[in-house]
């Protein structure tokens, strides 16, 4: 008996096992010691409690990752910089923009999330943009990179119990060489409600002026424009919701 408990134990710890970013805390959890500023860099250490995130090995000001315990798209910690690609993502439940229902995304480092083909396109056009030739959520378009050395990533996550899971995909970057310059924001999707996409920004120190956003059905339209370039356009916890079912939005703020 002794012999067998030890066995499954041993095999039970060889097989636990957290992916990078994330490491195992002595309670069994994978914390992601990348953007958790409890466990800034390596387990327990703790930055003091004036500041607000964690970025290229030092406590910080800037801004932090909001999902807690996001999966790991890219991390600029981990991975460093990156430019102008894009990232299938496998979806746990089917979500739909316009027509298109689907369980598979992609999304691209120039803020776009596409339900069927993308482009890694960076220079805004006029609406609706020919680049994305399928439906298409465009939470912050623009010209954007992940700068190295910083707390900036991709991250998403789901939510909630089905029927009512949320899907919850979140952007940390900044304007292509121009790491101070930067955003953060989410897109949230709900299992409930198809056709509906939600923005939320938390941050945009530019205010929107160099960013197209717009929720599309195909590169011929129709469209739901929030802004084109709009100076002073997005404000700090915007939320922005997006319905391709009536082909309108609306606007509100959390926090
Ligand atoms: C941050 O906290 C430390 C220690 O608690 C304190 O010495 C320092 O003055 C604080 N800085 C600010 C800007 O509040
Ligand atoms: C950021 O940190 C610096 C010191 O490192 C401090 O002077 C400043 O007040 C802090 N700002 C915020 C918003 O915490
Ligand atoms: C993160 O995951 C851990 C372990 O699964 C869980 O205990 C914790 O409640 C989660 N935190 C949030 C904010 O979801
Ligand atoms: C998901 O969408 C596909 C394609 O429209 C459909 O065949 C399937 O039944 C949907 N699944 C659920 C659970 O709604
Ligand atoms: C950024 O990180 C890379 C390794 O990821 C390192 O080689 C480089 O020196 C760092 N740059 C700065 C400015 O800290
Ligand atoms: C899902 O949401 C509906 C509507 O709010 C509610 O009636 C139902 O109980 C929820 N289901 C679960 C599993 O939470
Ligand atoms: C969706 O389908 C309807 C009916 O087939 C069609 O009229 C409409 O143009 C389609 N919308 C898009 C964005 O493809």
């Amino acid at each position: 008996m002794l012999i067998a408990t030890l066995v499954l134990l041993t095999k039970t710890t060889t097989t636990t096992k957290c992916v990078s970013p994330c490491v195992q805390a002595s309670s069994g959890i994978c914390v992601n010691i990348v953007i958790d500023i409890n466990n800034c860099g390596k387990l327990n250490n703790v930055c003091r409690s004036n500041f607000t995130s964690w970025s290229a090995g030092l406590c910080s000001n800037l801004t932090s990752i909001k999902l807690i315990n996001g999966t790991c798209i890219w991390s600029a910690s981990v991975n460093g910089f990156i430019d102008d690609q894009s990232f299938t993502v496998a979806v746990p439940f089917n979500i739909t923009l316009y027509n298109t229902t689907t369980k598979s995304v992609s999304l691209t480092t120039n803020g776009v999330i596409c339900l069927s083909s993308c482009s890694t396109a960076f220079t805004e056009t006029a609406l609706p943009a020919s680049a994305f030739s399928g439906a298409t959520a465009l939470p912050f378009w623009n010209d954007l990179y992940i700068s190295a050395n910083t707390s900036q990533g991709i991250y998403y996550d789901t939510q909630g119990i089905a029927p009512n899971r949320t899907l919850i995909f979140e952007y940390y970057s900044s304007h292509y060489q121009q790491p101070t310059d930067y955003c953060n924001f989410q897109i949230i999707l709900h299992e409930n409600v198809p056709g509906v996409v939600q923005f939320i920004c938390y941050e945009a120190t530019d205010g929107g002026v160099s960013a197209t956003i717009v929720v599309q059905g195909s590169s011929s339209g129709p469209f739901i424009q929030y802004s084109f370039d709009q100076a002073n356009s997005v404000a700090q916890n915007m939320v922005l919701t997006f319905d391709t079912n009536t082909g309108t939005y609306s606007s509100a703020s959390i926090g």
